[in-house]
């Protein structure tokens, strides 16, 4: 887990690179290469179908999107340590969008983070995955975005504090840490796992999430995918780790939860996984789902960044308990609120009442010591984007107090995950 003490630390890091690079860099303009389509790029209406399932793919709506707002129109904000980032309008708008952007720089945006006028973008942007994406693709994701509908509308102004408003401090961090040339398919390997890793590792930019930060907020590429944290939630260990991560997962199950948002066993996915399935992942064609498996199956297993979270397989009092009755000892405050609140939904087995995402029984969420994601769930709730009842949970912030929701999270921890929770008041503020 990062604490603020070490971002503050890793910001610094961050600020001394850049401006030493920054020096470096100063009177070193940005090239515009000259960018074209390869002869086998489609055109015309089969161009703009593979630019809407790449733009899908990558998720690009996701970030583009305020809430409740129009697609792509931008706007959502982005707290970080030094102040709030807002995404642009993508739209093909010509005064608050990217209509009179050329070819080259859209390229250069996405694939190296400089926007039209030279400036450095924030890795907010990611950037850093998609600069393994091929021109063709790109360039493809560019004629589907032009065929969109301009709208006219500027994002809110950012508020970010000095240094980090000066955007070269991002040039010597992106030097060190962006890829510099696109994804080269490994012809050792199958057409299907290719596909796989280059959904994982470029166009889904799975790695963004899941794969633990240094201390300049650089992804530790040493420890791809065994975990990373993002806006109070826990985005867990997909490597094939069988204690820590999905090693101990079957293909079914990884294809069930990143396809349909649960997995029989494993739970439902919520936060941002639950997003990144609605809008993009459920949307992809079978056949990228296999190969995204076939992919994940072959990387490096790692050991967890986050040891707490190891599952267990059968957590007594759960497994021992029927749907309507619990046979757990302790009473107190979180059984008498999970009684109350939740057992009618997720039933005292975990076998999940309405829905068959309810089904808690062996999610990460309710074996994690920490209750990160547990606690997030419990204030937010969750839903799909149909947000139909008979598949959502409600949130409970107003309706639980912090001492309340802490307590709850424990006695959920204790009777699904056979662990101690460790969740205090004071946890449950800082995630308000
Ligand atoms: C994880 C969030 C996220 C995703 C996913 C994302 N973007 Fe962005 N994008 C941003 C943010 C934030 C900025 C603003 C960065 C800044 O101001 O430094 C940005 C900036 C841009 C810009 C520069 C626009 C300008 O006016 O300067 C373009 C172009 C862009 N994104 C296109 C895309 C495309 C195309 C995709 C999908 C392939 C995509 N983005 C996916 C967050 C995201
Ligand atoms: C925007 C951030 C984000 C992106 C991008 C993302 N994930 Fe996730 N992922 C999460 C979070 C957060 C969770 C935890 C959700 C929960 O506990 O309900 C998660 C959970 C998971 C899980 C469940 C693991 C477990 O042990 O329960 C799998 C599998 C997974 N993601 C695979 C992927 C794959 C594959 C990709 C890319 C195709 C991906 N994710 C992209 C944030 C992300
Ligand atoms: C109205 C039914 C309902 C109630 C009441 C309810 N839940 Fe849920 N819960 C669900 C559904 C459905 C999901 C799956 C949501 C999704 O797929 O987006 C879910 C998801 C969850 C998750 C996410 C698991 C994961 O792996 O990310 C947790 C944890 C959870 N609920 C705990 C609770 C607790 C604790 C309470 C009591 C405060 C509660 N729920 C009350 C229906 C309910």
């Amino acid at each position: 887990m990062t604490s603020p003490v070490k971002i503050g630390v890793g910001l610094l890091g961050v600020m001394l690179v850049g401006f030493v690079c920054a020096l470096v860099f100063f009177f070193w303009p940005h090239g515009l290469p000259k960018v074209s389509a390869s002869a086998s790029q489609p055109r015309g209406a089969e161009l703009i179908a593979r630019g809407k399932y790449l733009t899908t793919a990558a998720d690009c709506e996701a970030c583009h999107t305020a809430p409740g707002g129009q697609p792509f129109v931008g706007g959502l904000g982005f707290e970080l340590p030094f102040g709030t980032l807002f995404s642009p309008n993508i739209t093909p708008d010509d005064q608050t969008g990217i209509g009179t952007w050329t070819d080259a720089e859209f390229v250069r945006a996405v694939r190296t983070g400089v926007g039209k006028h030279g400036e450095d973008l924030y890795p907010a942007f990611p950037y850093t995955s998609y600069a393994l994406l091929t021109t063709d693709d790109i360039l493809a994701i560019k004629a589907y975005l032009d065929t969109l509908a301009p709208v006219a509308r500027r994002p809110p102004e950012n508020e970010l504090l000095f240094p980090f408003n000066q955007r070269y401090v991002m040039r010597g961090w992106k030097l060190l840490f962006v890829p510099s040339a696109p994804y080269k398919p490994d012809e050792s390997k199958s057409v299907a796992w290719n596909i796989g890793a280059y959904l994982v590792e470029a166009l889904a930019h799975c790695g963004e999430c899941h794969t633990p930060r240094g201390l300049m907020f650089q992804r530790k590429q040493g420890s791809a995918l065994s975990g990373g944290s993002l806006e109070g939630w826990t985005a867990w260990n997909i490597t094939p780790d069988v204690k820590t991560g999905i090693g101990s997962w079957s293909d079914e199950q990884i294809k069930s939860y990143i396809w349909k948002g649960f997995a029989p066993q494993r739970g439902p996915a919520a936060g941002a996984m639950r997003q990144a399935i609605d809008l993009s992942l459920s949307h992809l064609p079978e056949s990228d789902i296999d190969s995204i498996v076939t992919y994940l199956r072959s990387v490096k297993p790692e050991t967890s960044s986050y040891p707490s979270t190891a599952i267990v397989t059968d957590p007594t009092p759960a497994s021992a308990s029927e749907p309507w009755m619990p046979v757990d000892g302790p009473s107190g405050l979180g059984r008498k609120i999970f009684a109350g609140s939740c057992a009618s939904c997720h039933g005292w087995d975990g076998s999940g009442q309405n829905s068959p995402r309810a089904a808690l029984a062996g999610s990460h969420s309710v074996t994690d010591e920490t209750g990160k994601n547990l606690v997030q769930v419990i204030l937010s709730g969750s839903s799909d984007s149909t947000g139909t009842a008979a598949s959502a949970m409600p949130g409970f912030a107003r309706a639980l107090s912090d001492t309340e929701v802490a307590a709850l999270a424990n006695y959920v921890i204790g009777h699904f995950g056979a662990k101690r929770g460790t969740v205090t008041p004071n946890d449950v503020e800082k995630a308000r």
